[in-house]
């Protein structure tokens, strides 16, 4: 899972490298444990790769030293292969002729680089990529006809990617399967790439691929086929994409920019979709049953409309993990309605979820923060977080707009229940949490050398454990696990001792639960444990506390979150790591 981007440049003396390290710096959201670039130059493939994010492999390798107007570039997430140089793509087949960056799985890679090493071809990496190059080169050996041999080279692949090949005949070929791949025009040629994120400002029209088909660019345009070969005709559309948001202002990290925006973020989440908040209702006032999917961050979302439903609008919706979704064919027909949550609307996971419910006749609706995502085209309406770009791999401003949009949806449902006129009171609430975050960071100086953490919540608190133990996994690699927390009594409690520390979400709301709490926070105690409390109201059982600004009760889902934001943030500093790129993970996992 990965970024790909290619570039090819109608005036020779521009060179693609330049072009290509701005596109993989703001792709990095996809992966970034690796990058390369390769570009065509006096008919050679010229190749730089290395281990690393694209700033730390640029000024160690300078990659825009590499001439050339046409090249490709990738930022990797490892699938096949651990993270080494060798594994980083570009990859070129035998005799340096095709340069590929591929993203996505192919998933009969042994079996075609069994067959290819039969026929004398010896591979270099430990990748599934490499077969890419190498299976093109030999069936263009032996067809010499570029379309030919793509269809037929598509044909012998399985599983779900996007590739795009460089060919030394000063041509890109661009493939789509399941995996984004969009074509970028502009006065200075060609840009193909995964995201629209990748095109720079002088990319005009953008013409969005469909599955199973692909693109040859050369210096005389492109053409589009389907994988059977027959042309196909797309329209361009208008690239409205801002271009300003990539910075961090005076903030150390993209991170804590955005725990901050969600003063603003929280009122503006939606607002571009007030009539879809319509269609919302109507569909789901007629649907027999009503099923919310998400991945990560988006499905804590998801199960915090599991108890905002029933409690506000009094109707039951049924939260499934999209990686879990084919689990439950049975729930899916033309009388039920999917609703999926997501981020970048590009999650493999989340994608196949909805194909899923789609081909069963059911109706997709989502909540999605990319407008242009492959979600929203697969949606029947969607309604916009309208957060602006998360940069930061954990996600933080859309876990709070998504929730919003749940309130703002339930409104409809139950007009008593207020929540655009109250939003004021939560934004707030989260400006004092931002303004005064000492009692955070004290608290994670005792946090900092723990090995594991638990955090306790009842109702539609126990999603935000969930989700503040996931952002606690995340940022600071410190195990952490959000408990239910009447659930505490049956296991978790033989793994508290006077080494631990439990953190308890407890605020005064109408649950009547405050109380259980306490007695649970006793229980704990009475083990050695320290407590941290997380509420508007002071408790002597509590070590430590976290207080809470009133709001309005129904609402402090939205608030408590944001102590868990700065604890993960504050804590994962302290610890050294970088918040904005966490280990091992990628802002949007484009991988079943
Ligand atoms: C990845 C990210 C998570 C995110 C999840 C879902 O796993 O690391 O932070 O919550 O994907 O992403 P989505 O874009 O679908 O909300």
């Amino acid at each position: 899972m990965c970024s790909i981007i290619g570039c090819l440049h109608s005036d020779s003396n521009l060179d693609a490298s330049i072009t290509l390290i701005e596109s993989m710096r703001k792709m990095e959201y996809r992966g970034y444990d690796s990058v390369g670039i390769a570009t065509l130059n006096d008919n050679q493939i010229l190749l730089k790769k290395g281990v690393g994010r694209v700033s730390v492999v640029n000024q160690k390798l300078s990659l825009n030293d590499l001439n050339g107007e046409i090249g490709i570039g990738h930022t990797r997430w490892a699938t096949h292969g651990g993270v080494t140089e060798l594994n980083a793509h570009p990859h070129l087949s035998a005799e340096d002729k095709i340069a590929v960056v591929h993203n996505g799985i192919i998933e009969n890679h042994l079996d075609l680089k069994n067959d290819l090493k039969s026929h004398g071809i010896i591979f270099k990496s430990e990748t599934d990529t490499e077969v890419i190059p190498n299976l093109l080169l030999s069936i263009l050996n032996k067809k010499n006809e570029i379309k030919s041999a793509v269809i037929k080279t598509v044909s012998k692949l399985t599983g779900q990617y996007s590739f795009i090949a460089m060919l030394k005949n000063k041509s890109l070929i661009g493939v789509k399967n399941h995996e984004p791949l969009i074509l970028g025009l502009g006065p200075d040629g060609y840009v193909l790439s995964s995201d629209i994120l990748g095109f720079s400002k002088n990319v005009n029209d953008v013409i969005y691929l469909d599955d199973e088909q692909f693109v040859i660019v050369n210096s005389n345009g492109y053409s589009i086929y389907d994988f059977k070969g027959n042309p196909i005709n797309l329209t361009s559309t208008k690239l409205t994409k801002t271009f300003e948001t990539w910075d961090k202002g005076h903030y150390d990290h993209f991170t804590i920019k955005e725990i901050h925006e969600q003063t603003s973020t929280i009122l503006q989440s939606g607002i571009h979709s007030l009539n879809e908040f319509n269609t919302f209702f109507n569909i789901l006032k007629n649907s027999k049953r009503i099923y919310i999917t998400g991945s990560g961050t988006s499905y804590n979302s998801a199960l915090v409309a599991k108890y905002l439903f029933p409690k506000i609008a009094g109707m039951n919706i049924e939260p499934i993990l999209s990686s879990e979704m084919n689990f439950f064919e049975n729930c899916f027909d033309e009388h039920s309605t999917l609703i999926a949550i997501s981020q970048s609307g590009e999650s493999a996971d989340v994608l196949n979820a909805v194909a899923f419910a789609k081909e069963r006749n059911s109706r997709i609706l989502s909540i999605v923060n990319t407008t242009t995502s492959s979600l929203v085209k697969s949606s029947d309406s969607f309604i916009g977080l309208n957060c602006g770009y998360e940069v930061g791999v954990a996600a933080t401003k859309s876990f709070t707009s998504q929730i919003t949009i749940l309130y703002r949806l339930l409104e409809k449902f139950n007009p008593t229940q207020k929540t655009t006129s109250q939003l004021n009171l939560v934004v707030d609430a989260i400006s004092k949490i931002l303004n005064d975050q000492k009692p955070v960071i004290d608290i994670c100086n005792k946090l900092k050398d723990v090995d594991h953490l638990y955090i306790l919540g009842r109702g539609a608190h126990y999603p935000i454990a969930k989700e503040g133990a996931l952002k606690i996994k995340e940022l600071t690699y410190i195990h952490a696990e959000g408990i239910a927390a009447g659930e505490l009594k049956h296991g978790p409690l033989a793994l508290i001792d006077n080494s631990t520390y439990v953190i308890m979400i407890n605020p005064k709301d109408d649950s009547s639960i405050y109380a259980d709490n306490i007695s649970n926070a006793s229980e704990i105690k009475s083990r050695g444990a320290k407590i941290i409390g997380i509420s508007n109201e002071y408790d002597q059982i509590y070590d430590y506390w976290i207080p809470l600004p009133d709001v309005p009760k129904i609402f402090y889902p939205l608030i408590e979150i944001v102590p868990f934001q700065l604890i993960a943030y504050h804590l994962s500093i302290e610890r050294g790591n970088d918040p904005d790129y966490p280990r091992n993970l990628a802002k949007s996992v484009t991988v079943k």
